[in-house]
C-alpha cells in the first residue's frame, strides 16, 4: 500500500500501521478504558443527516472562516497532538508547514518535538500553543512568556488532562516518554526497521517546550504519569482567569463540555472554547464534542467563538459541526495518521482530500459560503 492509494482516513490509518512500530501506533489510535467515547465521536455524526438545498448557482465555494481573530482558509484546523517526530522524523515542521500551505491554523504542543520558535519562524499559519497546567506555578508563568515572546497567535489551554487517562494499549506496550519500551514493545521495532532507521538517522528526539523547564533525567514515564505527576489537579477557574489576564490575547479552553463551564469561559474573557474529550483518550463514557455543541452553541454562541474536535473523518462531518453553529473545527488523528504514513506529503494530500470533499458537499449542499449552513440543513433521527 502506498500513499496514492490513500483516498480516505482509514486508508492513512491503514499505511500508517504498516509503517509504525506497533506501540507507536498504538499510542495514537488507542483510547482510554474500553475505548466507548473514541468509537462514540465518529458514530455521533451518523444519528443526523443533511438536507441538501438545489439549484442555487454554486460554481465558487468560499470555505474560510474567522475564528478567535484569525483567519483561516478553510474551516478546519490541525489540533495540537504531542510526540509528533516519534511518528515521522520532520514531525512538527511537516504538519505546520502542510497548515501553513492550506491557510489554516496548527497547534504545537506543550510536549512537542520541535521548539515553539522554530515552528513561528519558519512557518506563515496562524500559531497555537497548546498549554498544560503544570504544579510549578513559575514553570507556567516561563512558558507562558515564552509563548508570547515567539510570537504566538492563540493560547490554548488544555482543561481534561488533569490526570492521566487510563490508556489500557499504552500499559500493555510500556509506551512512554522519553521515549522507552518493555520487552515486548522492543521486539516490535525489529518488525519496522525502516522506521527505526529514520529515528536514528535524524535529528536527537527533544521536548524542547518543556526540557528547558523540567528535569526529565528521571527516567521514562508514561503519559498518564506525566499527567497525573506534573499537572496541578488543583487547577481552578481562578487560576485560569488569571492565565487569561496575563496572556492578554486570543485564550481559548480546549475540552469543555458543559454550558455551565461554557458560561465560565465568557466570564473569565476567553475568546474560544473547544468541544472535546481528547479523542477519547481521557473520560471514557464522556459525551461527544459532536453531541454537546447544539446546547452549548445556543449558551454562549453569540459570545464567544465555540468549536468542536472528535471523530472528523469526512467533509459532510465537518459541514454537521458547522451546520450546528461549529465555527470551525479541529482534527488530529485524521492528519497523524498520514504524517506517519508519508510525512509532508501525506499530511498535505489529506487536507487536499478533506477541502476537496468540504468544497464538493458544501455545492452539493447549495451553499457557497460557510455561513449558509444552519441547522436548518440538518434533521435528527
Ligand atoms: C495525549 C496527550 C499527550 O493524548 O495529549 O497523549
Amino acid at each position: 500500500m502506498r500513499l496514492q492509494n490513500c483516498h480516505n482516513f482509514h486508508d492513512f490509518r491503514e499505511l500508517a500501521k504498516r509503517r509504525l512500530p506497533g506501540p507507536i501506533f498504538n499510542y495514537i489510535d488507542g483510547a482510554a478504558d474500553d475505548e466507548v467515547t473514541l468509537r462514540r465521536n465518529a458514530a455521533s455524526f451518523e444519528q443526523c443527516d443533511l438536507v441538501p438545498n438545489v439549484l442555487r448557482g454554486v460554481t465558487d465555494v468560499d470555505l474560510s472562516v474567522t475564528v478567535m481573530g484569525q483567519k483561516l482558509a478553510m474551516p478546519v484546523y490541525c489540533s495540537p497532538t504531542a510526540l509528533q517526530r516519534l511518528f515521522h522524523h520532520d514531525g512538527e515542521n511537516a504538519v505546520a508547514a502542510a497548515a501553513s500551505k492550506f491557510g489554516t491554523m496548527f497547534g504545537v504542543s506543550s510536549l512537542g518535538t520541535v521548539s515553539l520558535e522554530q515552528i513561528r519562524k519558519t512557518y506563515s499559519g496562524p500559531q497555537v500553543y497548546q498549554f498544560y497546567f503544570h504544579k510549578d506555578r513559575g514553570l507556567n508563568q516561563a512558558m507562558m512568556q515564552r509563548a508570547k515572546d515567539a510570537g504566538v497567535n492563540v493560547m490554548m489551554l488544555t482543561v481534561d488532562s488533569i490526570t492521566g487517562g487510563n490508556r489500557e494499549r499504552d500499559l500493555r506496550t510500556g509506551f512512554s516518554i522519553p521515549f522507552k519500551l518493555n520487552l515486548a514493545g522492543l521486539t516490535q521495532f525489529a518488525v519496522k526497521p525502516a522506521w527505526a532507521l529514520n529515528y536514528l538517522t535524524h535529528e536527537r528526539f527533544r521536548l524542547p517546550q518543556l526540557d528547558e523547564h523540567v528535569d526529565m533525567s528521571g527516567g521514562a514515564m508514561s503519559i498518564g504519569r506525566y499527567f497525573t505527576e506534573m499537572l496541578d489537579p488543583a487547577m481552578t477557574w481562578d487560576d485560569v482567569a488569571q492565565m487569561v489576564k496575563l496572556w492578554g490575547g486570543q485564550f481559548c479552553l480546549k475540552g469543555i463540555m458543559s454550558v455551565e463551564d461554557a458560561k465560565r469561559a465568557v466570564d473569565i474573557g476567553c475568546t474560544g472554547i473547544i468541544l472535546s474529550n481528547h479523542g477519547g483518550r481521557q473520560l471514557d463514557g464522556s459525551r461527544s464534542g459532536f453531541d454537546q455543541l447544539a446546547e452549548i452553541v445556543d449558551a454562549v454562541g453569540d459570545r464567544i467563538d465555540v468549536m468542536m474536535d472528535g471523530g472528523i473523518q469526512r467533509g459532510t462531518h465537518v459541514l454537521k459541526a458547522l451546520s450546528l453553529g461549529a465555527k470551525a473545527v479541529g482534527i488530529g488523528r485524521f492528519y497523524l495518521y498520514p504524517l506517519a504514513a508519508a510525512g509532508q506529503p501525506g499530511v498535505e494530500r489529506a487536507l487536499g482530500q478533506l477541502r476537496t470533499e468540504i468544497e464538493r458537499d458544501m455545492k452539493l449542499m447549495g451553499c457557497t459560503s460557510v455561513s449558509q449552513l444552519t441547522r436548518e440543513n440538518l434533521r435528527f433521527r
